[in-house]
């Protein structure tokens, strides 16, 4: 059992998706057949994760607690820390800093979805990492828009680029990661970006700058999907659907996570069914259990 602690950054303004989140917050729309942050929580408990931090804004903080409660459904430790405005990412380690206790860290983007084969191998070895940090590249078509690996001759890591011009390389640094004790330690050092936020590209410099910062690509097997626009929220769900209904098998489920690891007995997992009665979801928890 690993004893780093996750964190589920789930604020911010979602103003690339008004006037859906004018109401509501992103994390908390469907995608598909579930809420947006079982796929990132998903994420976290196949790291072996059980204790973690959402950081909501106050307006949604009930919304959430309405929707996770205290986790114990999936053999989780819940807790809520409130961020009043958006920021920047790396402020959730300031934040976040008595909950995580000198513990060692993994912090998925609440809109961000992660799916392929070998995943929870790829994160094991993650959490197995000593000092420093390991953040995961992906490729994508249009790496301008994130922070980009900017890799040296030898294939090692020589920056992380936000939103460059001239993108160094197609690897964009994708919104899950993890960092030793220090992160918080580290965060108090970095200052506002020309746009006002605490930007975690600052905070992966530093460990970068020590040598400390492992950087895992994901290969072409895997999906990373994140939903912030109104199209590629559409493209997510029909994402889940399309695989979820031609293998029937979930993606992102967290009763199975919890189950299959032995978190929750079956008298948890048939409780939970109940819950979703008759529906597809419902359906699914049966048919673990064999009573389909
Ligand atoms: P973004 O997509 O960069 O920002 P946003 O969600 O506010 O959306 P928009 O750009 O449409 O206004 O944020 C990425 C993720 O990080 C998302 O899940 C929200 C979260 N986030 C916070 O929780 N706090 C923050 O300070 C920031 C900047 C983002």
């Amino acid at each position: 059992m690993t004893q780093r602690k996750g964190i589920i950054l789930a604020g911010g303004t979602g103003t690339r998706l008004y006037p859906i989140t004018i109401g509501i917050s992103k994390q908390l729309l469907p995608v598909y057949d579930k809420p947006m942050i079982f796929y990132p929580l998903s994420v976290l408990m196949l790291a072996g994760i059980r204790e973690i931090a959402v950081i909501t804004t106050p307006q949604d903080r009930d919304q959430f607690i309405r929707t996770l409660g205290d986790g114990a459904q999936w053999g989780l430790k819940l807790s809520y820390i409130e961020q009043p405005s958006p920021d920047g990412l790396a402020q959730a380690y300031l934040l976040a800093e008595d909950f995580l206790a000198g513990a060692p860290s993994a912090m998925v983007l609440g809109d961000n979805i992660f799916f392929g084969h070998g995943l929870p191998e790829q994160l094991a070895a993650a959490d197995r990492e000593g000092p420093g940090g390991t953040v995961f590249g992906y490729r994508v078509a249009d790496p301008e828009r994130y922070g980009v690996v900017d890799f040296d001759i030898s294939g090692g890591v020589r920056g992380i680029v936000e939103k460059p011009e001239q993108a160094p390389s197609p690897y964009a640094v994708t919104g899950l990661y993890f960092l030793d004790g220090s992160a918080p330690e580290r965060a108090r050092a970095v200052r506002p970006s020309a746009r006002g936020e605490l930007e975690i590209t600052s905070l992966l410099e530093m460990y970068l700058r020590e040598g400390l910062l492992h950087v895992q690509l994901m290969g072409r097997g895997y999906a990373w999907l994140d939903t912030g626009t109104h199209g590629s929220l559409l493209d997510a769900g029909n994402f889940v659907r399309t695989l979820s209904e031609r293998q029937g098998q979930q993606v992102g489920c967290p009763e199975e996570i919890a189950w299959s690891r032995g978190w929750i007995g079956d008298a948890q997992l048939r409780a939970r069914a109940e819950i979703f009665g008759k529906n597809g979801y419902g359906a699914y928890l049966r048919g673990l259990l064999g009573e389909g």
